[in-house]
């Protein structure tokens, strides 16, 4: 067995510096997995003595209840690389463990277009297909080409294309059958050469008009489209006014998913609360704005001890310092009463809770 097969296991291990809403809570053992190889002989070890295996990239998407009396596979695999060009698009592989936001940064310094809306979300690669992370207007699968994964049970791994991955909103087949199956070890994104910049969402546009405005050559040209470059920074300052930095503020980006309702309710509800924020869906349905529904429920900026919601944008959860996992569920349930009595409508939640 060569060194690198072998990850040193760490009892009593502390996760706080490992999930971002700094929940301070210990796994029975952890163990670093820089190469696929320790992977392999972690699991292995693991069934050998009975424990189940929690696998945890950036912490970003979890919300930790309490200890875990396990072995939590703190997934470290590194490494970026263009696999192959044809004459449409680029294909872009990074390891799981690489942070989302710095593999984003890389590739537009690579002159590859495509992932600037997605800049800033807290995690990593391997995590981005779990929830098909979505921002700005654009979601991850619409850039995804593959991934590996190495199954639990088994040690195989497995290569997922995008219609095994049954993506949806915030949603795969790994928050469902596929949960807590596989570790994803690294993903691969298509990225189209013929780049088209998708700069319509509310906020984002405002931002770029903010910013073309503030340039001070004006030229009589009519508007410039915006560069990938441009877009990506303005989505980078979007963020950071609007979303709390989980290493100031504890947090695991929005807590809920936007609900997703039927006409019909849409329609009575409507009725009652004109106002209502919704996007209409291509089958007819409505996704409303749960941060909406929050913010007019009254719980913006409101805490329960530690647990609070955040002052900027109602749909995020905040640990204020010192609150547990079990606190913030608290939070998250007073929360989802509030609304269901209110406007009739039910909130998920976004993150995995264990
Ligand atoms: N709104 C309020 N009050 C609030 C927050 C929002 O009235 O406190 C209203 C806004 O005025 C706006 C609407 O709700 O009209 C939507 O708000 P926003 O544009 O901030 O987006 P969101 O629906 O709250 C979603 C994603 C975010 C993503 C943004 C931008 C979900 C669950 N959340 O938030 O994703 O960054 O759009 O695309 O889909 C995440 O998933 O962790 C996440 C941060």
């Amino acid at each position: 067995m060569s060194q690198s097969d072998s990850a040193a296991f760490i009892a009593g291990y502390p996760l706080k510096a490992h999930n971002t809403f700094g929940f301070d809570v210990r796994a029975q053992l952890a163990c670093r997995i820089e190469h696929e190889s320790q992977l392999m002989t972690a699991v292995r070890d693991a069934r050998a003595a009975g424990l189940p295996c929690l696998v945890l990239g950036g912490g970003s998407n979890v919300v930790l209840t309490g200890d875990f009396a396990g072995l939590v596979l703190l997934v470290a695999l590194r490494g970026r690389r263009v696999v192959r060009e044809d004459a449409d698009a680029w294909y872009v592989e990074a390891a799981g463990g690489e942070p989302w936001h710095e593999f984003v940064a890389w590739t537009l310094s690579q002159g590859i277009s495509g992932l600037e809306n997605l800049a800033l979300i807290p995690g990593t690669v391997g995590a981005a297909p779990i929830q098909n992370i979505g921002a700005y207007g654009v979601e991850m699968c619409e850039h995804f080409a593959s991934l590996h994964a190495v199954e639990l049970a088994t040690g195989d791994v497995h290569e997922f294309d995008a219609d095994a991955c049954r993506f949806g909103y915030r949603d795969s087949v790994f928050k469902r059958e596929g949960r807590d199956r596989f570790v994803i070890t690294s993903v691969t994104f298509r990225l189209p050469k013929r780049w088209q910049p998708r700069a319509g969402y509310a906020d984002l546009a405002r931002e770029l008009a903010v910013r073309a405005e503030s340039i001070d050559e004006p030229t009589n040209e009519p508007t410039n489209e915006p560069t990938a470059q441009a877009i990506f920074d303005a989505v980078v300052a979007v963020r950071r006014a609007k979303l709390p930095d989980p290493l100031e503020l504890g947090n695991a980006g929005s807590f809920f998913k936007n609900p997703v309702i039927d006409a019909a309710q849409f329609a009575a509800l409507k009725e009652r609360e004109p106002e209502v924020v919704s996007y209409a869906q291509s089958d007819g349905r409505m996704k409303l704005a749960a941060g909406w529904l929050i913010d007019r429920s009254d719980w913006k900026g409101r805490a329960m001890g530690a647990a609070a919601v955040h002052e900027r944008q109602a749909l995020v959860l905040v640990n204020r310092g010192g609150a547990s996992g079990a606190e913030m569920l608290a939070l998250a349930k007073a929360i989802q009463a509030d609304v269901l009595a209110r406007f009739g409508v039910e909130l998920e939640a976004e993150p995995v809770c264990l």
